[in-house]
C-alpha cells in the first residue's frame, strides 16, 4: 500500500476487540466477533464475518472481476473498470421496491485500498479466506494477529501459457506446491515434447490436470492461457463460492472434474432461474443477464473461459450483442 493511498482510507481506531471500523463514503462498516455490520443513509446489513471475508478477498484478489460481484442478496461491486459502484439492495427487488437501495460510485484506487485494509484488519491469524473450510482455521473471536501472506497471494496471470519460457512456471513440492489431500490420485506425469529441429524453443506443453492438483485455493480462477481476448482461467472448487457473480459477459463453464451445482438467478432481481448440475465432461455456457453462485461438495476442476474484450460491456447493454451464446 503506497503512503497517498493509506491517508484516503478511512479507518477509525481499533475498538476494544481490536478491529477498526471503516468508512467508503456513505457506507460505514465495523466487525466484532462474529459479524460484519454495515450502514448506508437507509438501512442496515449484518453478514457472519468469514462469509463477508471470503467475499471481499475475492473482490480485492480480482480487482472487482467483471460485472458484479454480490457479497450477498444485498450487497456488492459493480465495476466499470476505472471506477466501482457499492451498492446495497440495488440488485435485490424487495429493496428496490420498498425504496432502501443506495449506490455510490468510487474511483477504483479509493475502494480497491479500503478494501485491502478492511481485508488486513479483519482477517485474524489461522484464517485463510480463499482456503476450503477444511483447509483453514476460523475467522471468528477479538483480534489476534493477521495473515497477510494468506490475503497477499500472487494471482497466477500467464501473458501466454504456463510453461511457456519466460512466463508461468510449473506448480512442484519444492516450490511450496504439493498435491491437495483431495487430488492425490491426480497422474502428475508432464507430456513429452518430440519438435522438428529447429522448432524446439516453439513449443510448450504442461499437464493442467497435474497444475490444478496442486493449488492451494478454493474458488479463485487464474490465468493459465491467453490466446487474444481468449482466457483459460482454470480453478479448483470445494464448499461454496463466496460471491454471487452478475456478469457483463457471456462466459463458459467446462466442468473437468466431479461435480459443481449452480444457482442462477436473474442478475438485476434476484428471481430464481434456474439449478445447473455439472459433472465431469458438462459445459455450460452462463448467460450475461444472470447472476450464478456454485456449490462444490468435494474438490473439484473447473475449466472458466472468459473473453477478456473491454468492449463487450456495451455491445451487450447497447443491445448490438445478445446476453447468451446460443439462440434454440
Ligand atoms: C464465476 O463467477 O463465474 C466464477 C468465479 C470463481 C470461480 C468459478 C466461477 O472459482
Ligand atoms: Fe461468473
Amino acid at each position: 500500500m503506497t503512503e497517498t493511498a493509506t491517508l484516503d482510507v478511512e479507518a477509525s481506531e481499533p475498538s476494544e476487540l481490536g478491529y477498526r471500523s471503516f468508512r467508503l463514503g456513505e457506507f460505514a462498516f465495523s466487525r466484532d466477533e462474529y459479524f460484519v455490520s454495515l450502514t448506508w443513509p437507509t438501512g442496515r446489513h449484518v453478514m457472519s464475518a468469514d462469509a463477508f471475508l471470503r467475499a471481499l478477498q475475492r473482490d480485492v484478489a480480482w480487482d472487482f472481476f467483471y460485472g458484479i460481484i454480490n457479497f450477498d442478496g444485498v450487497l456488492g461491486t459493480v465495476n466499470h473498470y476505472g471506477t466501482v459502484d457499492m451498492f446495497a439492495g440495488r440488485y435485490n427487488d424487495a429493496y428496490r421496491k420498498a425504496e432502501l437501495d443506495h449506490v455510490e460510485t468510487f474511483e477504483t484506487p479509493l475502494i480497491r485500498e479500503t478494501f485491502k485494509a478492511m481485508l488486513a484488519d479483519w482477517t485474524n491469524e489461522g484464517f485463510d479466506p480463499f482456503a476450503s473450510p477444511e483447509e483453514t482455521g476460523s475467522a471468528f473471536g477479538p483480534k489476534h494477529g493477521d495473515n497477510i501472506d494468506a490475503i497477499t497471494r500472487r494471482r497466477v496471470t500467464a501473458q501466454r501459457m504456463v510453461a511457456v519460457a519466460g512466463d508461468e512456471g510449473l506448480r512442484t513440492d519444492d516450490n511450496g506446491h504439493p498435491v491437495n489431500r483431495q487430488f492425490a490420485d491426480v497422474p502428475q506425469d508432464e507430456p513429452e515434447i518430440h519438435a522438428e529441429e529447429g522448432f524446439e524453443d516453439a513449443l510448450a506443453s504442461f499437464n493442467l490436470f497435474a497444475y490444478l492438483s496442486r493449488s492451494s485455493v478454493t474458488w479463485n480462477p487464474s490465468v493459465v492461457s491467453v490466446c487474444k481476448d481468449s482466457l483459460y482461467c482454470p480453478t479448483t472448487e470445494e464448499y461454496i463460492l463466496p460471491v454471487i457473480h452478475g456478469n457483463d459477459r457471456v462466459e463458459w463453464f467446462v466442468q473437468l472434474s466431479d461435480e459443481i451445482y449452480w444457482d442462477v438467478e436473474d442478475r438485476d432481481s434476484g428471481a430464481k432461474r434456474a439449478k445447473v448440475i455439472m459433472k465431469a465432461g458438462d459445459v455450460a455456457s452462463m448467460p450475461a443477464d444472470i447472476r450464478h453462485q456454485g456449490y462444490a461438495p468435494k474438490r473439484s476442476m473447473l475449466l472458466v473461459w472468459e473473453n477478456g474484450s473491454g468492449k463487450i460491456p456495451e455491445l451487450i447493454s447497447s443491445g448490438k450483442l445478445p446476453s447468451t451464446a446460443v439462440q434454440f
